[in-house]
């Protein structure tokens, strides 16, 4: 008999001593507290801590109106969705909101899916099957989903170097203009916040006679006139044929979706396996996700908040000689480097300090770039904020201290 065990237990053993095995911090995250959240520290203690890396990045989840909508939904609908959309899991708010999704990015129509990540998923590899010779160029920082959904299809892929458009040039341009393509790209890249050259992109696509699929995942809800995205921040809805994003970040609820012309999202509703096989968002969900999307479309009080605190903790990270990653976006990345050093600086910063920065390793980030990405929200104060960045001095320079000695 194979002892499967020890084969576990050595390639964990491994990733302990690279520093990398993943332990997670269990929070709650009490309404009306936030950015304070407990910290369950062990089964019978628990901390106040401040919350600095949510993806919750306007702490939509804790919205008043978006919280009524999910009980009421609830009390109506009840838990779970009942099955796959197919088969009795198509609920009245699945319409409702990829209806507004639709109207949202001005498309004819969106999809809605249990994740973001089956939402490229399904999209990506149902799109490389839908030609025999397609060739989908995607973009070296894409995300795991996207890259996984363009693996698992069976056309052709290449990767370009990341927001190289020289490079993407070269590779694409051997194809004849009658061949299939897809460029592949995301809107704000999540770990060095770093925006597509989307104006560069959308040209290279009608020149080279491409579609466009954009991952908009860590845009929606903070930019544009109505938290709509990049695209329609730069008037560029109409030149984006796909736009994929979720409603589990911004819009601080579950799930994701696409949104294209009426027969690529019938395409994709007909073809993509994680759309298919899989039960649906459950209805209270939905409906609060679509409460979510419509109060964001008319508020804009959330992202002035969040640019306004954006600019400060990035004025205060200047102040406290605190090096981070240069970005015209909402993310904040500062590279620690060595995946063991990086979860010593954060247990630091968690028990000496009360501040949760998550450690970002391998594979997220290349080795030797392990980082801490911190994401402001409106909730976080000056105080807050001043308190951040000296704690993060204060660290950085003990080490160069050690470093020097
Ligand atoms: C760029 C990008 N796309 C897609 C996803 C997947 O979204 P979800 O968390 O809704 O599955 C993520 C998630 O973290 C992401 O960062």
């Amino acid at each position: 008999m194979l002892n499967y065990n020890q084969a576990f237990n050595t390639q964990l053993v491994k990733l302990k001593e690279d520093g990398r095995y993943r332990e997670f911090v269990p929070l709650s995250r009490m309404m009306g507290d936030f950015p304070h959240a407990l910290w369950h520290c062990n089964e019978d203690q628990q901390k106040e801590v401040i919350v600095w890396c949510t993806n919750d990045y306007l702490n939509m989840s804790h919205n008043k109106q978006v919280v009524r909508a999910f009980q009421e939904a609830a009390q109506y609908y009840g838990v779970g969705s009942g099955g796959t959309r197919n088969i009795a899991g198509t609920s009245y708010p699945h319409l409702l909101l990829e209806k507004e999704m639709a109207d949202l990015h001005k498309k004819d129509a969106s999809l809605t899916f249990s994740s973001g990540y089956a939402a490229n998923e399904g999209a990506l590899s149902a799109l490389s099957n839908a030609f025999k010779d397609m060739t989908i160029f995607s973009d070296a920082k894409n995300h795991a989903s996207m890259i996984q959904g363009i693996r698992e299809g069976k056309g052709k892929y290449q990767i370009f170097k990341h927001n190289d458009m020289d490079h993407l040039e070269t590779l694409i341009q051997d194809l004849p203009l009658t061949q299939p393509k897809l460029i592949a790209v995301t809107s704000v890249y999540p770990m060095l916040g770093d925006f597509a050259k989307l104006e560069d992109l959308c040209d290279l696509a009608e020149k080279y006679n491409a579609l466009l699929y954009v991952d908009e995942v860590h845009a929606m809800g903070m930019y544009g006139p109505e938290g709509d995205g990049l695209t329609a921040q730069l008037n560029l809805q109409d030149k984006v044929h796909i736009i994929q994003g979720n409603f589990a970040k911004g819009y601080g609820a579950i799930g994701g979706y696409v949104a294209g012309s009426a027969s690529v999202i019938d395409y994709i509703r007909s073809f993509a396996s994680s759309f298919i096989f899989t039960t649906s968002i459950p209805p209270a969900t939905t409906q609060a996700a679509l409460e979510s999307v419509q109060y964001l479309r008319k508020s804009s009080v959330e992202r002035e908040k969040l640019w306004q605190n954006v600019a400060l903790l990035k004025d205060a990270l200047r102040h406290y000689n605190v090096p981070f990653v240069k970005n015209d976006s909402h993310i904040v990345a500062v590279i620690i480097g060595g995946a063991s050093y990086c979860k010593q600086f954060c247990d630091r910063l968690l028990i000496e300090y009360g501040i949760y920065l998550q450690p970002i390793n391998y594979p997220t980030v290349p080795l030797g770039q392990e980082m801490v990405r911190i994401t402001i929200t409106p909730e976080h104060t000056l105080e807050m904020i001043s308190g951040l960045a000296q704690a993060l001095n204060e660290l950085l320079n003990e080490n160069t201290k050690l470093e020097a000695a």
